[in-house]
């Protein structure tokens, strides 16, 4: 079998700086290089001060501090790490087409386009092309057909690997990961690159967890996988606008039916709507393949889910309007959180960005508080969106680094993440700070009630009445 001595990653961003960070820290003998084409990025990656590396995950800071140097590098030299490296993953962004066939719902290819380019043109001896990146069914095909017609004769075989960490526990999900999907052709040639990248994991995982199938079946179960996921989500969430509207609670709805062994009782928190850049772009491509094969009962179906997302999020923001008497013009609304889950400082797709966007709208004082999200990043956010005046989002919201100074004369405060540290606050002591009445909407359910409304808070949870 092929023996793996280098091994180098396109792509040094939310999957590509973990997933090489935990394979150089458990295979000391490989040599592990992870390239951008961004040198700030990689200079972030490369800092003395390892509070400052562009990712923060828990736990990444330790095994980059471990693997860094020793057989882990990140640089700006794309062409020389492809050409030393047998292994090439591609872990560049595919986000959701903004123009043209497909926008709104296909995935843009152009960066891992670009990725298949570099390998052709640099590549003389042969190759294993990993794509890692989320990416509809049927890239690797696009990719091999790329390096065939392009590259100068050697030969590339094309691996599917998708990737299942999620943001904020992705070390644990990587050294403790509950499957490792491997799709390959299958030929010979195919069913040794396989093996090669199966070597690898078996480093630290069981070889009955490294999963090998066809190079479609891998695409498309990243797909399944993430849209099983976030339907659960979108499930319950419906069921929490019920429970609003009656005496149900929804947090003993999902104790109730997560006992059941069949349905288990994992995503079934209700929220005020899922973010990340997975669940969202997934299903979208989901839905997207299906309506492009004529399906189009299967793409409705999948859509539902994406609705149900928006709904959660509109409802919760006008949930807030309609409790402050209708009109929130001029009042200033404390956001606690503005990543899309807690330990991350990724926002891709954030609810928070949302329900700012609605309240904004109605010229609402929003001031931002977020333990690892930049102001730079929740600027950026918004003006994404394109829905005001990149000067007008500057006025009208505010980021601060003191959660005390967000409360201060607030009219409201509203939970947009589930952090720890909210939990822990002197919520007497943000009472005393804010405007009466007192409100707290909190989209992550992350309060006691009987707590709040003793303290004095007009005290709003998701999915309770
Ligand atoms: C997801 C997949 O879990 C992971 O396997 C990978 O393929 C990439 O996509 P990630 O997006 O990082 O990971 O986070 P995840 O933990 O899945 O949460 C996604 C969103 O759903 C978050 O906004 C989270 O707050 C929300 N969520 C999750 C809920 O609202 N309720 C739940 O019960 C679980
Ligand atoms: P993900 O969550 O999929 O890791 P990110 O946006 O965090 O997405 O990271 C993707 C990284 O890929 C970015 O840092 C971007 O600069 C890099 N990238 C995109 N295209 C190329 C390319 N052609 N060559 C090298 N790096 C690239």
């Amino acid at each position: 079998m092929k023996k793996i001595n280098k091994i180098c990653c396109i792509g040094a961003g939310y999957v590509g700086g973990p997933t090489m960070s935990v394979i150089a820290q458990q295979c000391p003998e490989i040599k592990v290089t992870v390239v951008d084409i961004n040198k700030e990025r990689i200079a972030l990656w490369n800092s003395e001060d390892l509070d400052k590396l562009p990712v923060y995950e828990p736990g990444l800071k330790e095994i980059v501090g471990e693997a860094r140097d020793r057989n882990l590098f990140f640089s700006t030299e794309v062409d020389q790490a492809i050409d030393e490296s047998e292994m090439i993953f591609i872990s560049v962004n595919t986000p959701t087409k903004t123009y043209g066939k497909g926008k709104g719902q296909a995935a843009d290819l152009k960066f891992i386009e670009l990725c298949a380019r570099d390998i052709a043109r640099v590549a003389k001896t042969d190759k294993i092309v990993v794509e890692k990146s989320t990416l509809p069914v049927r890239t690797a095909e696009a990719i091999k057909s790329i390096l065939e017609n392009t590259g100068n004769g050697v030969n590339f075989e094309i691996l599917s690997n998708p990737e299942f960490l999620a943001e904020g526990t992705a070390i644990d999900d990587l050294l403790n990961a509950d499957r490792v999907l491997i799709g390959g052709a299958e030929t010979e040639a195919g069913q040794e690159a396989k093996d090669a990248l199966s070597s690898v994991y078996e480093h630290w995982l069981p070889k009955e967890r490294i999963l090998q199938t066809n190079v479609w079946s891998s695409e498309l179960s990243k797909l399944v996988a993430n849209a099983f996921l976030a339907q659960r989500v979108s499930s319950i969430n419906s069921i929490s606008a019920l429970c609003e509207k009656t005496d149900a609670n929804v947090a003993e709805v999902s104790r109730a039916i997560g006992f059941d062994s069949r349905i288990g009782p994992k995503f079934l928190n209700a929220s005020v709507g899922f973010g990340g850049s997975c669940f969202q772009k997934d299903i979208l491509n989901l839905v997207y393949i299906s309506r492009s094969f004529g399906l189009e009962e299967v793409a409705d179906y999948w859509e539902q889910v994406i609705i149900m997302n928006d709904y959660q999020k509109r409802r919760f923001a006008e949930n807030i309007i309609s409790t402050l008497y209708n009109t929130v013009s001029g009042k200033k609304i404390a956001f606690y959180g503005w990543a899309f889950k807690k330990d991350t400082n990724d926002t891709r797709e954030s609810a928070a960005i949302y329900v700012a966007d609605a309240l904004l709208d109605e010229q609402a004082e929003i001031v931002v508080y977020d333990p690892k999200v930049t102001e730079e990043t929740i600027y950026a956010d918004l003006d994404y969106l394109k829905t005001r005046d990149p000067q007008e989002n500057r006025r009208l919201l505010k980021v601060v680094t003191d959660p005390m100074e967000a409360a201060k004369e607030a009219h409201a405060i509203a939970i947009l993440t589930e952090w720890d540290e909210f939990k822990e606050y002197d919520w007497q002591k943000v009472y005393e700070a804010m405007l009466k009445p007192a409100f707290v909407f909190d989209g992550r359910r992350l309060l006691d009630s009987d707590k709040m409304n003793e303290l004095g808070f007009k005290y709003y949870k998701i999915g309770q009445s």
